[in-house]
């Protein structure tokens, strides 16, 4: 049994069975059963909602030799023939592949002959827009004084290329977006009346992807009842047919985001690839999922926000409350950004893995979230030096109000003035007895002993410049822009860490001084993380692109 499209089976045979187009379809049986037709009729609206099969049902409710309330019988010698694309009588014509002067000439010569055997002689012409201006000059003159017996059915999906002239001669009509629950009614026939039983999920889902074309949907449909033994449509079947990873798979990858665990979201990258799924649309979920969780965050109520399953919903909330809203929101812009970059690069591989990375190591970053980020794990850290322990959860403190300040505008300067200094015994400069360059080759020595101890501390530190010593003062400058590395580079933990490593090199404890360079200047060009929250839920679109085949 050879295969026929899902689509061309299941192709509308009366007017009620063409979905979401009553406007259109109850005028058009009005208009046979009080027999007040017109000689031209023009549908417009996106492919897949009906176009063709409404002009085929009125060409043969109009010639049918005995209508049932305005429908075609689809039982009769016209109907048949009609049904089996032989009708002499009802000629369609695809605008797209017949566009020239002469083949419109042509059937202006043929308009002249009554029909052979039906009523009327009707041609269904498809993607009229697609004629050439000669043949629309041409087909006006037609129009213009059409035989009693001819009528055209115009079909478009691009009515603004259609001329004022032809749009004017005709009845128009515009086919809307068919509704999903709409949609969904139809699959869930197709696959009663097909024997194939389906998830509710995976008919949503299409019908999401759909959008409103119900020719798409069919199509896939069609790939997941070829793609299948066993009879019945699970999300996995789906996923599969649209060559989306499976849930499970990308679980266990934000799993491996918020656990850092490099080896883990690495390798599971490396098993999506070499399945051939295809980087861009694992990209593409990827942003989708990490969006749940982070709506998740939000809103209690995610059901009308998101369209999946109640287990999945509950993975969601789960794994949700494991993953900070700053990792949330960070994750989103770099894969947002890798989906930017990989569009125009032949090696999205390599993009969306430097992504990854970026995301399990915010010390890679200076966005503010991932600053904001690594002040969290540190806040949660137990504090390693115990006298300092009560001036650590000063300082903390602190922090906390800088980070609330310069979320509000004032500058990071005033507030960095009032951080507490503590009464410690510090060497002079004098004490040293060193020149300004064994000074600053020794800085570098510092600079590797941090590196040694604790990389991420040394991060901050290399991105400031060694500025000399002044009394009792060790000087790190920070250019404009670095305020939230001054944030963090002050923690307790990492001022004893750089202390310690300046008393080891330079012999001597020294107290070390954060500035800022330029500091006349008040510098708050920080965007509040909630501003690229708003942006990111304002123009990220779901959304996959299915080819019209
Ligand atoms: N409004 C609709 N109601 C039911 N099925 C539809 C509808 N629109 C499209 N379809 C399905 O899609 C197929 C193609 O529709 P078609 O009428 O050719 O769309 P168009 O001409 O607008 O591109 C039909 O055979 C049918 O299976
Ligand atoms: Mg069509
Ligand atoms: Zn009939």
């Amino acid at each position: 049994m050879d295969h026929k499209a899902l689509y061309r089976k299941f192709r509308p045979k009366v007017f009620e069975e063409v979905v979401g187009q009553e406007h259109l379809t109850n005028t058009l049986r009005n208009q046979m059963l009080t027999d007040n037709v017109a000689h031209a009729y023009l549908f417009s609206g996106i492919r897949g909602t009906g176009k063709t099969s409404t002009a085929k049902i009125f060409a043969r409710a109009l010639n049918c030799m005995e209508p049932v309330e305005g429908n075609p019988c689809n039982v009769c010698e016209n109907c048949k023939q009609a049904l089996s694309d032989n009708a002499i009588d009802i000629i369609e014509i695809d605008a797209a592949s017949n566009n020239g002067v002469d083949d419109i000439r042509d059937l202006r010569e043929k308009v002249k002959y009554p029909p052979s055997r039906m009523k009327y002689k009707i041609y269904i012409i498809d993607e009229v827009h697609m004629l050439s201006i000669g043949a629309f000059n041409a087909l006006l003159k037609t129009l213009e004084e059409p035989p009693s017996y001819v009528i055209f059915i115009f079909a478009t999906t691009e009515l603004h290329k259609i001329p004022a002239t032809i749009i004017s001669r005709c009845q128009k009509f515009e086919l809307k977006r068919i509704q999903h629950k709409d949609i969904e009614n139809l699959m869930s026939r197709i696959c009663d009346a097909s024997g194939f039983t389906y998830d509710d999920v995976v008919l949503e889902q299409i019908a999401r992807l759909a959008d409103g074309a119900a020719r798409d949907s069919l199509s896939i449909l069609d790939q997941c009842f070829a793609a299948n033994e066993d009879k019945h449509i699970s999300l996995e079947i789906l996923n599969n047919v649209l060559g989306l990873v499976t849930e499970s798979v990308i679980f266990d990858l934000v799993e491996g985001l918020y656990e850092s665990n490099g080896k883990k979201v690495l390798s599971l990258l490396n098993d999506v690839i070499s399945s051939g799924k295809d980087i861009k649309r694992f990209t593409n979920q990827l942003i989708e999922f990490l969006r749940y969780l982070m709506l998740v965050k939000i809103s209690k109520d995610l059901s009308a926000l998101v369209n999946v399953s109640e287990e999945t919903l509950d993975l969601i909330r789960q794994h949700g409350e494991k993953m900070s809203l700053n990792l949330l929101i960070r994750s989103i812009n770099i894969l947002t950004q890798v989906e930017v970059d990989s569009k125009w690069s032949s090696n999205s591989r390599v993009i969306l893995e430097i992504g990854l990375i970026k995301i399990l190591q915010p010390d890679l970053e200076t966005s503010v979230e991932s600053i904001m980020e690594r002040l969290e794990k540190l806040e949660k850290r137990p504090v390693a030096v115990p006298q300092l322990s009560q001036q650590i959860s000063k300082e903390v403190n602190v922090e906390k109000s800088i980070i609330e300040h310069s979320m509000s505008s004032v500058s990071q300067e005033e507030i960095i003035e009032e951080i507490v200094e503590e009464p410690i015994q510090y060497a002079s400069s004098e004490e040293l007895n060193l020149d300004e360059e064994s000074l600053e080759d020794l800085w570098e020595e510092v600079l590797d002993l941090v590196k040694q101890t604790k990389i991420s501390t040394h991060a901050l530190l290399v991105d400031g410049h060694f500025e000399g010593i002044k009394e009792h003062h060790l000087c790190v400058s920070y250019k404009e822009g670095y305020g939230f590395h001054m944030i963090a580079i002050e923690k307790p933990e990492n001022r004893v860490i750089v202390e310690q490593a300046i008393q080891q090199v330079y012999g001597k404890a020294l107290r070390v001084q954060y500035i800022t360079k330029n500091s006349d200047e008040d510098e708050n060009e920080y965007s509040k993380p909630e501003d690229k929250l708003y942006d990111f839920l304002g123009s990220h679109k779901n959304k996959l692109e299915i080819e019209d085949k």
